[in-house]
């Protein structure tokens, strides 16, 4: 059968990416009604369920139709629907919950989405961006839990896995620079039981960081400080780790941000960035789709994904010397960085 005619051809292929946006939004409402939460101990009727969210009973009863078609639920028989596996990763409660991803996809990523084609028309980023975005973000009670609940779930699978990759036995303090939360630094000071460390991040994210820190059982070895790290980035820990920050960021940021690790980290220390390395050529690799994924979202804030070349011209500019990269089992690399031979400490 010829490509375009018949299951799996390449019309059937971007009929299907023309259309995914549907499925963000069934899991984005799903989740926003807690719909996997509700269904958790056992299978209910969506009768029962557009009472308790206050919806439209014909209408919830299409979308957890949705839901069974995505295999999030299962279509029991008549109204009655079942929890699966693949549901259950988007209950609030469960083991790396996918619940704050889905929030945020289905809104403020969805919102940035829309204005892709501004972005590329004007080369400017569409959503607020620079400086303040974050501090916008983070003043937003309601916005930022769902942000930085967004993070950490992904950034604590991260922070194993760059625990796995990475021999951290060197290091006893460990700055989670942007951190949020500080799910890395979890991550990284279960691995480590005699290493100490801190999440720095914006003033206005420090009670629930520290609510999170406490939840995670690293509390006593890890604190939060406040501050920007545009004005500076505290001294007194050995090893630097930024993940998911320069990807935020134009170079011109970067480099504010870098220089100021630079200045921070002790002669011996180190400072890894931990970033998804963008490879010169593009394929239709499933990690490298997920990385451009990652760029396009960057250009409506002002960020953007970087290639190992770009990486190091970007760290050269800040005193910085990118020594080596280290893969781990995720699309997410760790780049060492070391100052400078020549940088800025006089005597090291
Ligand atoms: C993309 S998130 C990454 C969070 C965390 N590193 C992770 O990967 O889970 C960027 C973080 O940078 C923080 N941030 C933004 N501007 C900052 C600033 N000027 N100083 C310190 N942190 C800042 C944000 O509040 C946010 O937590």
């Amino acid at each position: 059968m010829a490509e375009g005619t018949g299951t799996g051809g390449a019309r059937e292929r971007v009929l299907e990416m023309i259309m995914g946006c549907w499925r963000t939004q069934v899991i984005h409402e799903a989740v926003r009604l807690q719909l996997p939460d509700r269904l958790a101990p056992e299978p209910l009727s969506s009768d029962l369920l557009a009472k308790a969210t206050g919806t439209d009973p014909e209408n919830l009863y299409r979308l957890l139709r949705g839901m069974a078609a995505l295999e999030l639920v299962r279509h029991v028989e008549g109204r009655v629907f079942e929890l699966t596996p693949d549901g259950a990763t988007l209950c609030t409660d469960a083991a790396d919950t996918l619940r704050g991803i889905a929030m945020h996809w289905g809104d403020r990523q969805w919102r940035s989405m829309a204005l892709l084609g501004k972005a590329v028309a004007s080369g400017k980023s569409q959503m607020a961006a620079g400086t303040d975005s974050f501090s916008d973000l983070q003043r937003d009670p309601e916005q930022a839990a769902v942000f930085n609940r967004a993070m950490a779930e992904q950034s604590l699978r991260i922070g194993e896995a760059v625990a796995r990759a990475y021999d951290f036995a060197r290091y006893r303090s460990i700055l989670d620079v942007g951190g949020g939360y500080g799910a890395v630094l979890v991550a990284l000071l279960r691995a480590q039981p005699a290493a100490q460390g801190a999440s720095f991040d914006l003033p206005e994210v420090r009670a629930q960081a520290l609510a999170y820190l406490h939840e995670h059982a690293v509390g006593e070895r890890a604190g939060y400080i406040g501050g920007s790290f545009f004005e500076q980035v505290p001294a007194g820990f050995d090893c630097l780790v930024l993940k998911y920050i320069m990807h935020d960021w134009d170079d011109q940021n970067s480099q504010r941000i870098l220089a100021n690790c630079a200045r921070a980290v002790p002669p011996g220390g180190v400072v890894l960035l931990i970033e998804q390395v963008l490879p010169e050529r593009i394929t239709a690799d499933p990690a490298v789709a997920g990385m451009i994924r990652g760029d396009l979202i960057m250009m409506n804030i002002g960020g953007k994904e970087r290639t190992e070349r770009e990486y190091r011209d970007l760290l050269a500019a800040s005193g910085l010397e990118l020594t080596r990269i280290v893969p781990t089992d995720t699309v997410f690399s760790v780049i060492e960085a070391r100052p400078a031979t020549t940088a800025h400490k006089s005597g090291t």
